[in-house]
């Protein structure tokens, strides 16, 4: 496995997120974010773990880009925090995160690592949900497009890889459904969350998300793309869901599966329409796009980052869920998922390197260029975490992650043998760093945090593997 099998001009990258590298939450003119507050309640993150510094990338972000240099990627997908540029959501301009933003890509770009700067990664400023809800209001679709619209203006110039979302369903899912994440909102009265949307809000929420990346990517190909010469798109999760047998229940309970977890996202940009399956199980409780929606959200997306870790197997039991309370979970799970040892899933602790079924990459993007006629894709994540907060030094010699990258990335380029239009890869992630629940309890970095020691930056065995296989070109 090394470079060379890959086509020139294929791009390597590693992925993070501004709320779990740059800490600095409170400080710079940062705005709160929905975040914020929820991480404060005292259980609601492993250790009671805040983001407030982090690996504080937002003073060691030079550091970090050379670590990127050294181990020879080319780019790295970051996130732009909305509420460092715009602390209430929207008006006031903080320039202090306008200037930070400008010396993360400037040095990249002195470097030669190439940006992909993506808009939003679960962030939504905090007065904008105290103000209307947040995605539970269309009120959010203007506001999103004109946060997305100065960052053209501010660093269009420099980025040519824009992405609107990272993982709209886990937005809409754990924050509207199940509510483990914030605005923990949810369908049925589980945990603390807020009761008793009767599976709507999730897509109420899907739909305002969908309309907000639409607006943002009309306005980027009408007024900048053609100076700017870049592209748009948007970063979606997908496992790949295989059958357990080839009975037609099964093979119905995999591809409903798949429908509900990528298609309820892909199929509108592609088509203009959420899937069949989900039309009709969630039937009137799905939002209709208008006839000018329709319009610009299909086709608003150039490219598509997948965001890819796992596989299930799909098994359906023959009985639908006996509770008459709706929820997405309910709407789409009537089929038990299974892991590669035939466990059901949620009987396992939901540790990454347990579902670790390679073939699962290539039976996925051969399944997105099958089914949605061969899009522009590249992955946009993938990596595992590991079991358990390792010490040093036993947590640099991470053996594991170097044979599930060996493992992932040798399926990557099988797809890629069979046709699959894939332009690059990006690895989860260069940093241990805040695990959203789990804190710093996960460790999903090729460089390994000493959080006891000035959050000193030591390279596991798999930023060196990494280095070998990107270096000979
Ligand atoms: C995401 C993920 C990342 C996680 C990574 C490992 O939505 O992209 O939540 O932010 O840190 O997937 O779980």
């Amino acid at each position: 496995l090394s470079r060379a099998k890959f086509p020139q001009g294929f791009v390597f990258g590693t992925a993070t997120s501004a709320y779990q590298v740059e800490g600095m939450t409170n400080k710079y003119g940062r705005g709160p974010c929905i975040w914020d507050p929820f991480v404060k309640l005292p259980g609601s993150i492993a250790d009671n773990d805040t983001a407030d510094v982090t690996v504080d990338q937002y003073h060691r972000y030079k550091e970090d880009i050379d670590l990127m240099t050294k181990l020879k990627f080319d780019a790295y997908r970051f996130s732009i925090s909305w509420s460092r540029i715009f602390p209430e959501g929207t008006g006031r301009v903080n320039w202090e995160g306008v200037a930070y933003y400008n010396r993360l890509i400037d040095y990249m770009i002195e470097k030669g690592i190439t940006p992909y700067a993506n808009l939003y990664h679960y962030d939504l400023p905090l007065t904008l949900q105290e103000k209307y809800l947040g995605f539970l209001s269309d009120q959010i679709v203007n506001d999103y497009a004109d946060y997305a619209e100065f960052c053209f203006n501010m660093f269009g110039d420099r980025v040519k890889n824009w992405f609107t979302f990272n993982e709209p369903r886990i937005i809409a899912a754990l924050g509207f459904d199940s509510g483990i994440n914030p605005p923990s909102r949810c369908s049925k009265a589980i945990g603390n969350c807020t009761a008793g949307n009767s599976g709507t809000e999730p897509y109420i929420a899907a739909h305002n998300l969908i309309l907000s990346h639409a607006a943002a990517a009309q306005r980027y190909h009408e007024k900048y793309q053609k100076t700017q010469k870049g592209r748009i798109g948007i970063l979606l999760d997908f496992v790949w869901y295989e059958p357990l047998t080839r009975s037609k229940d099964d093979n119905y309970a995999a591809q409903r599966a798949r429908d509900f977890h990528l298609g309820w996202f892909l199929n509108p940009i592609m088509y203009g329409e959420y899937p069949r399956t989900m039309q009709e199980i969630v039937g009137d409780r799905l939002p209709k796009f208008t006839e000018e929606q329709v319009k610009i959200v299909k086709g608003s997306a150039d490219l598509f980052g997948v965001n890819l870790y796992t596989a299930f197997y799909m098994y359906d039991p023959h009985y639908q869920s006996t509770s008459k309370v709706f929820s997405y979970q309910q709407d789409w799970n009537v089929g038990f998922a299974y892991d590669k040892n035939g466990v059901p899933i949620g009987q396992r602790a939901n540790s990454f390197w347990l579902y670790n079924v390679p073939w699962g990459m290539y039976k996925a993007l051969t399944y997105i260029k099958e089914r949605y006629g061969n899009p522009t894709i590249f992955v946009s994540e993938n990596g595992m975490d590991d079991p358990g907060n390792v010490t040093l030094p036993e947590g640099l010699y991470d053996t594991t992650r170097i044979n599930y990258y060996k493992g992932y990335i040798s399926e990557l380029k099988k797809a890629m043998d069979d046709g699959v239009n894939v332009i690059g890869y990006f690895a989860w992630s260069i940093l241990d760093n805040f695990e959203w629940r789990s804190g710093y309890t996960s460790r999903f970095g090729i460089v390994y945090i000493d959080w006891k020691n000035n959050l000193k930056r030591i390279p596991k065995l798999s930023a060196y593997w990494f280095r070998q296989i990107l270096g000979n070109y």
